[in-house]
């Protein structure tokens, strides 16, 4: 087996090497100059398709509670104000920045479902539970899971045995990749997190994903992300990499999520939301998603 240190520091030396992608950096430097108008920002970012596509998904998910479908750049600019663009340009750049195309062992467009569905989630429930972290718990969400899309990458035949061992057996994705690699993709996201420079906090609940309790230094934001995490799940269906996921219990009793008809009360709120939107979709010709499938990283 590999030891842990070595996959550390490949980890932090591989990203170290990855820059944001051009039009990421340009769009961050636009949306901290105070002169930067809505027109010239969305220019720059329909240049990138992906990311095009990206910022209009979150933008027309049901959790931002706009009622009307937003097909331009220049109206989700709008409906999602310059400090959530500038969080969802940084976070998909850089989980872009490790993508791999779409085979049979990564399909990246469930990565991407369950990454962006996760961080809405996280997203909502602060806002609904009364935290202030609704930024930061956004963006552990989308980001929780790119050690998966790093060991895919990186460690393709491991990756490979990983993803065998979930398929044939009863262990779950975290087990699998114990038993061949001695880190879970929790650890390894918390690495690169760490290389990013994220702060503290945001670095320890993407480690601590999968065992929030764990958590020190921003227990509230660990298990916001968590229960983000599980709530996506539980409503979009578990991708494979989160196999066997379940509710933390000192995650759910910290935000007064224990009472199990409290839970699933939010539950059934979030994913009634979320059979409107699929409905609206099935409905509308031109759904905003399209192109994700796309992404060439
Ligand atoms: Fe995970
Ligand atoms: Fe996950």
């Amino acid at each position: 087996m590999i030891s842990p240190e070595l996959i550390r520091e490949k980890v932090q030396s591989v990203v170290q090497l990855q820059a944001l992608p051009a039009v990421a950096t340009k769009v961050v430097e636009m949306l901290d100059n105070p002169k930067t108008n809505t027109s010239a920002l969305a220019r720059i970012i329909s240049m990138d398709q992906a990311l095009t596509a990206k910022v209009l998904k979150i933008a027309n998910s049901p959790f931002y509670g706009f009622p009307k479908k937003i097909s331009t750049i220049e109206f989700a600019i709008i409906v999602l104000g310059y400090e959530a663009l500038k969080e969802i340009v940084i976070s998909t750049s850089l989980i872009g920045s490790l993508e791999e195309e779409s085979n049979g062992l990564f399909d990246t467009r469930a990565f991407w479902d369950h990454a962006i569905a996760s961080g809405v989630l996280a997203r909502r429930l602060a806002r609904d539970l009364g935290y202030r972290v609704s930024g930061e718990a956004f963006v552990g969400g989308l980001l929780h899971d790119m050690g998966v899309s790093v060991l895919s990458r990186y460690y393709r035949d491991e990756y490979q045995r990983i993803v065998g061992i979930v398929r044939e057996t009863d262990l779950n994705f975290v087990e699998a990749e114990e038993t061949v690699l001695g880190v879970t993709h929790a650890e390894v996201g918390g690495w690169l997190a760490e290389r990013w420079f994220l702060p503290d906090h945001l670095v320890e609940a993407v480690s601590l994903h999968h065992a929030p309790a764990n958590a020190t230094r921003n227990p509230d934001l660990a298990a916001l992300i968590h229960c983000g995490d599980v709530f996506a799940c539980r409503i979009m269906g578990t991708a494979e990499f989160d196999k066997g996921i379940e509710f933390d219990h000192d995650a759910l009793a910290r935000l007064q999520l224990n009472d199990d008809a409290r839970k699933e009360e939010y539950m059934a709120s979030y994913s009634s939301l979320v059979q409107a939107e699929l409905a609206q979709l099935a409905r509308g010709a031109d759904a905003p998603e399209e192109g994700v499938r796309d992404h060439e990283g």
